[in-house]
């Protein structure tokens, strides 16, 4: 049996970050994530930085890590929940309690209040919000530590309050008919912190499978939506809503008034934040027409963080459950090209070995955060629960979490429509 360190080499060399063949511990020091990687964490005293799985877990070969994986998931019973997004790997997920989209993971971490610990198995923006609607004394966990999310990053609290700030100079509070003149919305990819914004400026979150049902809660609260990080989530939901897109200026946050005139922002519909996810970003019309001359009868669904022309050109968009219940619903024989993240498009075709199913990307295109989600860590973290250590716990500032628990149970009230 191979070591985790060998089998991680002998990945498909095809992914588009050369990194990935490496173990995640080899270049999870590189900066950014981590303790304090969202300006709502609490900072363990001392700081437990990334990269530092202790080489026997580096060492272990894969199926004493997974039999270490399932004895402490025995031993801890229903003291643990473990949940994964469908984003991280089948070795990763082949061990979760729940899996889902990160609309039923922020429901998933409600239902069981009795766990001691949620061991969350997908990024840190999921961790946070585990943490935020979970009951106090619950431990939340991630894993990883540098297992970030390079979008939620494209947007900090400075930048939201100047925006903020800006707007409300420009547009004063509220609208003749006594809505607000802008409502805030962050999508769940997002800090703690702009969550918390959001709850203490009348405003919500949302999740790629809710947006549509947010910005109508939105709407009847607000003549405008300021929507953040992720431009592409915003246009094509708002464009899916008949808004036309001179009615969406873009926030460009190094720019006065976001590089937009007074009077851009007073017809605005929705201002949309200078953020993507660089998964998605890849996704292109070209590729789409590849696939649909390569394969006639081809059906095309991507996820809503892909660009417009992209959402445009498919037949169907939706969050990643969205896109399990298309395939799910397809019939044997049929063929379907899957824009969004790699494990769940492969999973996907595994499941449906009777269906040709495959990514529109070929170059392959791993979220590569997600991916440092390992059951090296999976296992340390367990074993740690099994000793009575809490390691890699996150915890988010009382103060930040009430507020952020307003606009998150907003966004769990606000279902998906389909
Ligand atoms: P879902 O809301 O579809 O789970 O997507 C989360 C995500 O990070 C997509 O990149
Ligand atoms: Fe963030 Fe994109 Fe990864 Fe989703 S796929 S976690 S948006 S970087």
């Amino acid at each position: 049996m191979t070591s985790v360190q060998q089998s991680i080499a002998l990945a498909p060399q095809s992914s588009c970050d050369a990194d990935l063949a490496a173990g995640p511990w080899v270049f999870d020091l590189s900066p950014g994530y981590g303790p304090g990687a969202s300006e709502a964490d609490v900072l363990p005293d001392p700081v437990v930085r990334p990269g530092q799985l202790p080489e026997a877990y580096q060492q272990m070969d894969e199926a004493e890590l997974h039999r270490r994986i399932r004895a402490a998931k025995q031993t801890l019973g229903d003291r643990l929940v473990v949940l994964g997004h469908f984003y991280q790997r089948d070795e990763v997920v082949q061990h979760a309690d729940f899996v889902g989209d990160s609309f039923q993971l922020a429901n998933a971490a409600l239902t069981r209040p009795d766990a001691e610990a949620i061991v969350f198995c997908g990024v840190h923006f999921m961790a946070e919000t585990a943490d935020i609607l979970s009951r106090p004394d619950q431990h939340v966990v991630l894993p990883n530590l540098a297992a970030g999310c390079s979008m939620a990053d494209m947007a900090d609290e400075d930048s939201v309050e100047t925006a903020w700030e800006e707007l409300l100079d420009v547009l004063g509070e509220t609208e003749p008919d006594g809505r607000a003149s802008v409502v805030p919305v962050t999508y769940m990819n997002s800090s703690a912190a702009l969550k918390a914004f959001c709850g203490r400026n009348g405003g919500i979150v949302c999740t790629s499978s809710n947006a549509a049902t947010v910005l109508e809660w939105a709407f009847q609260r607000g003549r405008r939506v300021l929507f953040f990080p992720d431009q592409h989530l915003g246009r094509n939901t708002a464009k899916a809503m008949g808004i036309g897109l001179d009615a969406m200026p873009m926030w460009d946050p190094r720019r006065p008034l976001g590089g937009n005139t007074e009077e851009a922002l007073r017809s605005a519909s929705v201002i949309l934040w200078h953020g993507f996810c660089s998964v998605h970003r890849r996704f292109s019309v070209a590729q789409i027409e590849q696939a649909r001359a390569q394969h006639a009868s081809v059906k095309v669904v991507v996820h809503p963080e892909c660009p417009m022309p992209v959402v445009d050109a498919a037949d169907a968009a939706g969050s990643t459950d969205f896109i399990r219940k298309y395939v799910a619903a397809s019939q044997p024989g049929d063929v379907i090209a899957i824009g969004t993240e790699v494990n769940l498009v492969n999973r996907l075709a595994a499941e449906h070995p009777d269906r040709t199913i495959f990514c529109l990307d070929p170059v392959i295109c791993p979220c590569s955060t997600m991916y440092r989600i390992h059951p090296g860590y999976l296992a340390w973290v367990l074993d740690g629960l099994v000793e009575g250590e809490v390691r890699n716990e996150i915890v988010v500032d009382a103060a930040v979490a009430a507020d952020a628990r307003v606009a998150l149970e907003r966004m769990l009230a606000a279902l998906p429509k389909s």
